[in-house]
């Protein structure tokens, strides 16, 4: 069965302290609630702070994340963190292919293809976003843009390969805007992308892949959103710093 998995993306937000302050609070946090018990967690802070949180992680509840890498191997890439650097701090997941990276940094699904594959080399879990424009959705495009983006950006993938993957639908018209895709139409979605599953790599592959959901998640709609069959979880953005509502929307399976 695939697993529950609840993903705070702190984007660039924090300073060392208030990390420091953020990191500890969800410590504690998850200390005082009974979690389901296939509710994974993951914190994905910024790159200063994973060393930071994997420290607070061994001691706790929570696994950790980072939210880019670099499509290259170590080398002359000023700026840039690779997959083995990651590895060598033992993080389990890394997030790629976010629509703000896509929109900022012009990551195109072939960067964000070769970024998945340098996280599956290393045995680091990629989890890669999709969602469509608010304009592509009101063409009445979302299901096309969303099957391009994981068509070229996951496709390449055998089955034992996908396997390791976290899907997160992300629909950029919904990220932090405080407009929630309905759990209707986040079903609809995680739906289509799961039958884009079946159809490339069976039934049983398809169904052991965890989809997450992204975009205005909050403590007061993460459990109608977790309700819906394909709805595996969250990835949070700005209720993730606050370890509170990170902690009650973990507690919404
Ligand atoms: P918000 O939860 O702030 O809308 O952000 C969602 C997101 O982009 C997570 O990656």
């Amino acid at each position: 069965m695939r697993k529950h998995i609840v993903a705070g993306n702190w984007k660039m937000n924090k300073t060392f302290s208030e990390a420091d302050e953020l990191l500890n609070d969800i410590m504690e946090g998850l200390e005082k609630v009974e979690l389901n018990r296939d509710t994974l967690i993951v914190v994905c802070p910024p790159m200063p702070y994973l060393e930071m949180a994997t420290d607070y992680a061994n001691d706790s509840y929570f696994t950790v994340g980072a939210q880019d890498v670099s499509a290259n191997n170590n080398g002359a890439f000023t700026g840039e963190v690779s997959a083995e650097m990651l590895q060598s701090i033992e993080l389990d997941y890394c997030i790629v292919g976010h629509s703000e990276r896509r929109a900022y940094h012009h990551e195109t699904n072939s960067i964000v293809a070769a970024k998945i594959n340098q996280l599956l080399a290393h045995n680091i879990r990629p989890i890669m976003c999709c969602g469509e424009l608010l304009d592509e959705r009101e063409a009445g495009k979302q299901f096309e843009v969303v099957q391009r983006q994981i068509e070229e950006g996951l496709f390449h993938l055998d089955v034992e390969a996908i396997k390791n993957v976290v899907i997160a639908y992300e629909p950029v018209w919904a990220i932090g805007t405080g407009r929630t895709a309905t759990p209707e139409q986040a079903q609809e979605m995680h739906h289509h992308i799961r039958t884009l599953l079946t159809a490339k790599y069976g039934a049983s592959v398809a169904d052991e892949i965890s989809l997450l959901y992204g975009g205005s998640c909050k403590p007061s709609n993460a459990k109608e959103l977790f309700a819906q069959p394909d709805v595996d979880g969250g990835l949070i953005g700005g209720a993730s710093l606050v370890a509170d509502d990170f902690i009650k929307i973990a507690q919404s399976f």
